[in-house]
């Protein structure tokens, strides 16, 4: 069983989950059939991805009891404001062919549009109408979460952002653990770049004997962040869940740190306006 952390509002969270961003010809509900047999109990989707019925049907087709597995899916640009927002979750509950969804994030701030914090209000009430489980946000910066919490007072229980050794993030990190909100990383693998051959994690990989990914999603688990790995390949899945039973050194994570470089693969939420 994977270890999992407790989110503000009580929920166990899995430290580790799936990404469900769709490659290029790639069957999602084989995908996630596979990964929920390999033991993955946390999926993470979005309306926008459009892997959101490939992952119903996988959820439904699988001996995994529904309560068992939690779904993460999210509201995208187009579908902020108050009734929008409730419209995106009924059309993810549709597509996702499901009665709640555990786990409702707000994809893009786009603070341009400036109606965020209506999206959040619908979020709120979609908790309280128990169609909602948990709600939190993607790529808010730390400006985003202040306004969203002083005008709501309702804090998110997570924030996924861009995270990989290229772009640590530490300052974000540190706001989130002083407010109590855990850190989800997309692209977690740096999308299976040159990342994976970089000195210091193929030098752990060979100390540790596991594979360069595995140290990868093992620096994340030490840094406190869930990672979402994306793998449609039966064997690496499993490998990228098989990472409790190793401990990377204080060095290994400074020097797997010092890889940093800034933003790779996101857009500045600030600016960031597109669907
Ligand atoms: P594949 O689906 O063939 O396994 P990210 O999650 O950062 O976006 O990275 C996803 C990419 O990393 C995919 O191309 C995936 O390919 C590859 N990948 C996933 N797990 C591993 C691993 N353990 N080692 C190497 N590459 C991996």
């Amino acid at each position: 069983m994977t270890p999992t952390v407790t989110l503000n509002d009580g929920t166990a969270l899995p430290v580790i989950g799936l990404g469900t961003v769709q490659s290029e010809g790639e069957d999602m509900a084989a995908t996630v059939t596979a990964a929920l047999s390999s033991g993955y109990r946390l999926i993470d989707t979005a309306l926008r991805y459009e892997t959101e019925p490939g992952v119903g049907r996988a959820v439904a087709a699988s001996s995994v009891p529904r309560e068992d597995i939690l779904i993460t899916t999210k509201i995208p640009g187009r579908l902020h404001g108050y009734d929008e927002a409730k419209e995106s979750a009924r059309t993810s509950l549709d597509n996702l062919g499901v009665d709640y969804i555990d786990l409702l994030l707000i994809h893009w701030p786009l603070p341009k549009v400036d109606n965020y914090i209506d999206t959040w209000r619908a979020m709120i009430d979609l908790q309280k109408e128990g169609v909602v489980r948990s709600i939190g946000v993607s790529n808010f910066t730390a400006a985003h979460l202040d306004r969203l919490v002083s005008e709501t007072s309702v804090v998110p229980s997570v924030n996924q952002i861009e995270l990989h050794p290229y772009f640590p993030q530490a300052d974000l990190r540190a706001y989130h653990a002083e407010h109590g909100i855990v850190t989800e990383s997309w692209s977690p693998l740096g999308r299976g770049s040159e990342l994976l051959t970089a000195p210091p994690v193929a030098e752990a990989a060979a100390a540790h004997g596991v594979s360069e990914g595995q140290v990868v999603l093992r620096w994340h688990i030490q840094l406190g962040a869930v990672p979402l790995p994306k793998s449609s390949n039966p064997d690496r899945q499993k490998q990228n869940l098989d990472i409790f039973g190793f401990e990377l050194t204080d060095d290994e994570m400074v020097a797997i740190s010092g890889l940093e470089r800034g933003r790779i693969w996101g857009q500045d939420p600030d600016v960031y306006e597109e669907f």
